[in-house]
């Protein structure tokens, strides 16, 4: 697209670039070259214009274009392909349409807000627009379904790493993948699976995570980026961060198996040693959460000694 080559050519000239370059170098007339600087200041970039220098891009929109979020991303395969909403009822039913058309690995989903924000357990996900970041990606892995908790395990380890790298913050992660900073939610991953008994045709995991999210939009049992830090954060560059992370956390993870994920995550999480209750279950079941399985599956002993492994659920950390 013409806007994104001129936000490139302004990007890579740290002053001023003149008009007739940009028009030069991509065919178009100083006319056609005044109307896109229009549109895209209306996108909220930040373009001064002065005479007889040229164009000066002083700032970029908060917001997670296609252009920004794959200007020097340098993935192999994750995020290669974005589709990009202003507003989804979900990301994840748009990803699953798209994994059902065939779309490659590494395909993503981004929205700006979603209007019916899912999460695990029949829950909804508040998704407020240009605050957080709501996505899903697709993944082919050539595993077997019941292996598949593990993928997400090490999708909630690269958000932490990302977390770190970008804002400095510590993030952990309460059983199976809550993100969760200062005993307050931060952000979730929810997966969807295609596939059958013994062969998965596609993954969908869904990203939510709690931003430039203000205070009195949060629930009380919920904390933001910026709520930590006093600071906007800049999305694109943690979006970027985190599929940067993703990717190599997961072709290491297709090399060397769940081993060495279910390790890094006992040093990431905050369940492991503390007693715990398991809510939506039929049965009631509360114990020591003693260790994570290779399958990602959570072992708890019981108050009669017996180890019991649980795979799904929700659980809290009691006192
Ligand atoms: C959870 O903690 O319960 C998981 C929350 C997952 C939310 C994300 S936001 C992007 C994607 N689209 C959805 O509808 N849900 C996931």
């Amino acid at each position: 697209m013409i806007q994104e080559k001129i936000v490139e050519a302004l990007k890579n000239k740290s002053g001023y670039i003149s008009g007739e370059e940009i028009s030069a170098r991509l065919k178009v007339s100083r006319q056609a070259l005044w109307k896109h600087i229009q549109e895209l200041r209306d996108l909220g970039y930040d373009i001064v214009a002065v005479p007889h220098l040229g164009y000066q891009l002083v700032s970029l929109p908060d917001r997670l274009f296609i252009s920004e979020v794959s200007y020097s991303l340098n993935t192999k395969f994750l995020g290669k392909k974005i589709h990009y909403f202003e507003s989804a009822a979900s990301t994840m039913d748009l990803a699953i349409q798209l994994g059902m058309q065939g779309e490659p690995e590494g395909t993503l989903v981004i929205a700006e807000t979603q209007t019916k924000g899912r999460g695990r357990l029949g829950r909804s996900w508040l998704s407020p627009k240009h605050k957080g970041i709501y996505l899903s990606l697709i993944l082919k892995p050539k595993i077997l379904p019941a292996q598949s908790p593990v993928v997400t395990l090490l999708v909630s380890i690269s958000i932490c790493e990302a977390i770190k790298e970008v804002t400095g913050l510590d993030a952990k992660i309460k059983w199976p993948n809550d993100i969760f900073i200062q005993n307050k939610k931060l952000g979730g991953i929810l997966t969807e699976l295609n596939a059958e008994m013994d062969e998965i045709h596609f993954m969908v995991i869904g990203i939510g995570l709690n931003v430039n999210n203000d205070k009195n939009s949060l629930l009380p049992s919920a904390t933001s980026l910026k709520e930590l830090k006093k600071e906007q954060i800049s999305r694109v560059s943690l979006t970027q961060e985190m599929l940067r992370r993703i990717e190599k956390d997961y072709l290491s993870f297709q090399k060397q198996g769940s081993l060495p994920v279910v390790n890094k995550w006992r040093n990431y999480n905050i369940t492991l040693g503390r007693r715990v209750k398991i809510a939506c279950q039929r049965e009631h079941l509360e114990g020591q959460a003693v260790d994570i399985d290779t399958d990602g599956g959570l072992l708890i002993r019981d108050d009669s000694g017996l180890i019991r492994k649980i795979m799904t659920g929700d659980i809290v950390h009691c006192r």
